[in-house]
């Protein structure tokens, strides 16, 4: 089992794609604590993996305290912790930039960018302090090049790949990695609801040179191998999982001139 002994914390763990982590971790071995606001799910995770080494929070990544209490109760209870997954995340209700309400934009920084920077100095503290750990950020593709209806959601993982960069300078020299992960659209989590939608399926699908969204599987599959030893020399840096969506074009200039030609 690659992760056996190993400690993971994974900020929304209980539900969509830390949650699916969260059992790969299980799978292979690993002591895994998730966090969440939702009771119900952080409840019904204790549940299922009862009799596993699992631990399960119910905090808002946005409170700076909770979040320094949580990486010691993590500490206390299983003496270290080497992955930190930043996976929580939400995105603002898709609308053009000028109409964004205030309170949605900020929501969505305080979620993505403020809280994931929080969950990241406390646990990074635990790390430093081990002089070893891994961190992985869960960013999106739409970070990478405009998507018109995403700007605050955009803005905020765009610093996360920022933050990654910059921490990689500052925690390497104490053992702890971090780099980021930016998926293009999946089939399921946040999208759970879109793809019950057969349109919106086909719609994503087109837009993506495999002609298809990206499965939940194919974020576990990456997030597993950014956590293993196999990636230790993956620093700072971010890995592109989109099916070749960030170089779409509406149209290319090659298509275009073609068809000019005929
Ligand atoms: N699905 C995709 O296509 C896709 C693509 C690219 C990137 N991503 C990124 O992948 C990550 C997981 O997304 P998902 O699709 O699994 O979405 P999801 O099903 O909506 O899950 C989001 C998770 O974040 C947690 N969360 C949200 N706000 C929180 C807060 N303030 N404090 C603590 N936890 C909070 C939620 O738990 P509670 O509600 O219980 O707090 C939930 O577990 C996100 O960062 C997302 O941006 C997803």
């Amino acid at each position: 089992m690659k992760f056996e002994n190993k400690v993971v914390f994974i900020t929304g763990g209980a539900k969509g794609l830390g949650r699916a982590m969260a059992e790969a971790f299980l799978a292979e071995g690993a002591a895994v604590a998730v966090n969440g606001r939702n009771k119900d799910a952080t409840a019904k995770f204790e549940e299922d993996f009862k009799g596993q080494r699992v631990l399960a929070f119910n905090n808002d990544i946005t409170n700076f305290e909770a979040m320094e209490k949580t990486a010691t109760d993590v500490v206390n209870a299983w003496g270290k912790v080497d992955i930190l997954i930043n996976n929580a995340g939400i995105v603002n209700p898709l609308a053009p930039s000028e109409k964004i309400k205030k309170d949605d934009f900020d929501k969505v920084i305080d979620v993505n960018l403020k809280g994931t920077f929080y969950a990241t100095q406390a646990f990074g503290k635990k790390m430093i302090a081990q002089k070893s750990g891994r961190i992985i950020n869960m960013a999106s593709q739409v970070a990478l090049f405009g998507e018109k209806g995403f700007l605050p959601y955009a803005i905020s993982k765009s610093a996360l790949i920022v933050m990654a960069r910059e921490l990689s300078y500052e925690w390497s020299k104490y053992g702890v990695t971090i780099c980021t992960l930016a998926p293009g659209f999946i089939k399921g989590g946040m999208n759970e609801g879109l793809v019950k939608k057969e349109v919106f399926v086909n719609f994503l699908s087109s837009k993506t040179p495999l002609g298809r969204m990206g499965t939940v599987d194919e974020v576990i599959a990456t997030i597993l191998f950014l956590a293993s030893d196999m990636a230790r020399y993956i620093n700072g840096e971010t890995i592109i999982m989109d099916g070749g969506m960030t170089g779409y074009t509406q149209e290319g200039l090659l298509d275009f001139i073609s068809k000019a030609k005929t």
